[in-house]
């Protein structure tokens, strides 16, 4: 049995990291850039670490010069998006890869963004929201840049904001200003913290930047107050498995933490996080959760309800996917 089908909501996927390898390959031979190092033999990205994984991903982003490179990109990546059932999305977003933090700029590339998630919610039926995202090893200032983008263009599209990158780069208390600023606009929040860092930097990321959600937060397992405190609060945990077993963040599927998570009360949800970089889909996350786990339709209801009450969005949108949700 396959998942394809089932409707689906995903609340961690990173734009530039969904793009498909052909289409970065397609771009950089239109641009003339050379970036030939970060594909394989076969045509897909090749990295042989987390940190190598940052370095391809921010050469893929060289060639994601214009507002017009992210009109077709976001329009690719709803496609095959919609095509794995998912009726609702979240992206992370990034001012630094978008015009490098000027708010002119951003509102440009964040206008062809909006356009193609309109067409695709015409046309597709799936609803796309953006959360703006600053990049930990950029440094708190650019953070700050991006919160400031964030504010400025906060609404109907942007409803979030949120940290990636390098998780083990400073503390998370390093950025409390930006993420003060985001919610202060009242921008919902997200970080990454607990895919590389321990239970510590997960707490931390707790109590300094006041998420509702985190990023993976797989290593929260490793801490059973710290589960019992993430279950008591109802924060809810954005989790990547098909990304962790391929950046080695975790064991291989029947190692991974999600289920005991799950099975302590924690509000657990799945996303692909990159997909062409971890060879995976929504479908292909579905159907590992349900032969490694046992896990059948009523679980993944129950899981894509978990993600839509966590959704950054307003809730006629919420009850419009809801319905959707609710047909099958
Ligand atoms: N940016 C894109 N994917 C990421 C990940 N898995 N962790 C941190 N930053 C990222
Ligand atoms: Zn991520």
């Amino acid at each position: 049995m396959s998942y394809q089908s089932m409707p689906k909501v995903e609340l961690h996927l990173h734009l530039e990291g969904a793009a498909p390898p052909a289409f970065i390959a397609g771009l950089a031979k239109e641009k003339n850039i050379d970036i030939s190092g970060i594909f394989d033999e076969t045509g897909g990205y090749a990295f042989r670490d987390f940190e190598h994984f940052l370095s391809v991903y921010e050469a893929a982003c060289t060639t994601l010069t214009g507002p017009e490179e992210f009109y077709r990109l976001t329009k690719a990546v709803l496609e095959e998006s919609a095509s794995h059932g998912v009726v609702y999305s979240e992206t992370f977003v990034s001012p630094d890869f978008c015009g490098g933090g000027d708010v002119a700029a951003w509102r440009e590339y964040l206008a062809a963004m909006e356009m193609a998630a309109d067409e695709a919610e015409r046309d597709l039926g799936i609803t796309l929201r953006g959360v703006v995202t600053c990049i930990r090893h950029f440094g708190p200032e650019q953070a700050k840049t991006a919160a400031k983008c964030a504010v400025e263009t906060k609404g109907k599209f942007i409803t979030g904001y949120g940290m990636a990158g390098a998780e083990m780069v400073g503390r998370p208390g390093d950025y409390s200003y930006s993420f003060d600023m985001a919610r202060e606009a009242g921008l919902h929040l997200t970080c990454h913290a607990g895919e590389w860092g321990g239970p510590d930097m997960i707490a931390d990321t707790i109590r300094d930047l006041g998420v509702a959600r985190i990023g993976h937060g797989i290593n929260a397992i490793k801490d059973p107050a710290l589960v019992a405190q993430i279950a008591d609060s109802g924060i809810v945990l954005e989790v990547c498995p098909g990304s962790n077993v391929v950046l080695n963040a975790s064991g291989g599927w029947a190692d991974h933490p999600i289920k005991k998570l799950r099975d302590a009360g924690v509000n657990v949800t799945i996303s692909t996080d990159d997909p062409p970089f971890f060879h995976t889909t929504m479908t292909a996350e579905f159907n590992n959760l349900a032969e490694t786990f046992g896990w059948d339709d009523d679980d993944f209801r129950a899981l894509n309800a978990t993600a839509l009450a966590a959704a950054f969005c307003d809730d006629e949108t919420r009850a419009k996917v809801a319905r959707k949700l609710e047909a099958t």
